[in-house]
C-alpha cells in the first residue's frame, strides 16, 4: 500500500469519526405530509441531516416511494414510510414532528381560502401526536398558520398534554424571503444578513422589521415599503409563478429543514435563536411571532419586539385585527 493510500484511508477515518462525534444524540423526527410539494425536499433535507438517526414519513398517499427513494441516501437517519393506517407507528418516539399536510393556494386563493381543508388534517393530526407523542415538539406548516397554530393548541389542551413551549408555527420562510430580497437590493452578502420578522404568517401580518436587520444600511421610504410589501406578498409572488400548481415548496422545504434543525439543536443542548409563531404575551394577541430562544424543552425564552420604527408601529396596528380574528377562528374551530 503506498503512503498516499494509506493517508487517504486516515483521513477518511478521520472524516467519519468526526462525523459521528458532531452528530450528538441521535432523534427522531416525523414528517407527516411526506409525499407532497413541501414533503419530498423536506425529507431529502431530513435525511441528510446528522442530528436525525429516525425519520418517519407518513402521508395518506405516496410514501412508500418517497421513503423508498430518501433511504438509499447514504446518511446516518434510517428511513421508514407509513401509509394512512401507519401514524401512530410514525408518531411513537418522535422528538420533533413537521406538519407540511394539506392543500396549498392557487392563483387568487388567500392561506385563509385553505381553513376549511386544513383545519380538520391539522386537528386530526395534532391529536394523534398528541396521543402518541405528547412531549414531542411540533412544527407546524400547513396554513393557515396563523389559525392552524391555535387549532393545534387547542386540540392538545382538550387531550390534556398541551405545552406552550413545543408548539411552533413555522415563518422561517418569510424570514430567508426577507434576507433574500433584503440582501439583494442593498448588494449585501446574503449569508452575513439578518432580519426579524414578526406578527404572523399571512399578508399585512407579516412584519419584517428592516429598523433593526444585520448589517444595517439606510432604507428609502420607498425602498422600505417595496421591501415590507414583498416580503409579505413572496408567497403570491410563488403561486402566480407556478400558475395554479401550487405554492413556495422548494424555499419552504429549505426553511422547514432550517428551523427543524434549530428545534434540534435547542434539544441537543445548543440553544439557538429563531422566528416562530408561538403562544406569545408579546402583544395583545394571543398567538405571535417573534425572535424565541430555542432549548431542551423547546421555547426557553420569547423575546419582545425591540425598538420600532413608526413605519413598523403603524404595520403591527394595522396587522392585529386581522390577527386576532384569524386566532379567534382556529380556536373557535377547535372549540366546535
Ligand atoms: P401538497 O398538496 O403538494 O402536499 C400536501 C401533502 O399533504 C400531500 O402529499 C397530501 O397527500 C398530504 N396530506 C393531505 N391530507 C393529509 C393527512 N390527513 N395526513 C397526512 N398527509 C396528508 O402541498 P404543499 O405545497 O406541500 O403544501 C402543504 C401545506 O404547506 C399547505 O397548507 C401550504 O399552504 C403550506 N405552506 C406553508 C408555508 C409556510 O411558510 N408555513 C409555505 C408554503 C406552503
Amino acid at each position: 500500500m503506498s503512503n498516499l493510500s494509506a493517508l487517504q484511508q486516515l483521513a477518511a477515518q478521520l472524516s467519519r469519526s468526526m462525523a459521528t462525534q458532531s452528530a450528538g444524540i441521535g432523534r427522531k423526527v416525523a414528517i407527516l405530509g411526506a409525499a407532497g410539494g413541501i414533503g419530498q425536499p423536506l425529507s431529502m433535507l431530513m435525511k441528510m441531516n446528522q442530528q436525525v438517526s429516525q425519520l418517519s414519513l407518513y402521508d395518506i398517499a405516496g410514501t412508500p416511494g418517497v421513503a423508498a427513494d430518501v433511504s438509499h441516501v447514504n446518511t446516518r437517519a434510517q428511513i421508514k414510510g407509513f401509509d394512512k393506517d401507519g401514524l401512530a407507528d410514525a408518531l411513537r418516539g418522535a422528538d420533533v414532528v413537521i406538519i407540511p399536510a394539506g392543500v396549498p393556494r392557487k392563483p387568487g386563493m388567500t392561506r385563509d381560502d385553505l381553513f376549511k381543508i386544513n383545519a380538520g388534517i391539522v386537528k386530526n393530526l395534532v391529536e394523534a401526536c398528541g396521543k402518541h407523542c405528547p412531549g414531542a415538539i411540533l412544527n407546524i406548516i400547513s396554513n393557515p398558520v396563523n389559525s392552524t397554530v391555535p387549532i393545534a393548541a387547542e386540540t392538545l389542551k382538550s387531550l390534556g398534554v398541551y405545552d406552550k413551549r413545543k408548539l411552533l408555527g413555522v415563518t422561517t420562510l418569510d424570514v430567508v424571503r426577507a434576507k433574500t430580497f433584503y440582501a439583494e437590493k442593498k448588494g449585501l452578502d446574503v449569508t452575513s444578513v439578518d432580519i426579524p420578522v414578526i406578527g404572523g404568517h399571512a399578508g399585512i401580518t407579516i412584519l419584517p422589521l428592516f429598523s433593526q436587520a444585520t448589517p444595517k444600511v439606510a432604507l428609502t421610504a420607498e425602498e422600505l415599503d417595496a421591501l415590507t410589501k414583498r416580503t409579505q406578498d413572496g408567497g403570491t409572488e410563488v403561486v402566480q409563478a407556478k400558475a395554479g400548481k401550487g405554492s413556495a415548496t422548494l424555499s419552504m422545504a429549505y426553511a422547514a429543514a432550517l428551523f427543524a434543525d434549530s428545534c434540534l439543536r435547542g434539544l441537543n443542548g445548543q440553544p439557538t435563536i429563531e422566528c416562530s409563531y408561538v403562544e406569545s404575551t408579546v402583544t395583545e394577541a394571543p398567538y405571535f411571532a417573534t425572535k424565541v430562544k430555542l432549548s431542551t424543552e423547546g421555547v426557553e425564552k420569547i423575546h419582545g419586539l425591540g425598538d420600532l420604527s413608526d413605519y413598523e408601529k403603524a404595520g403591527l396596528k394595522a396587522m392585529m385585527p386581522e390577527l386576532i380574528s384569524q386566532i379567534e377562528k382556529g380556536i373557535e374551530f377547535a372549540k366546535a
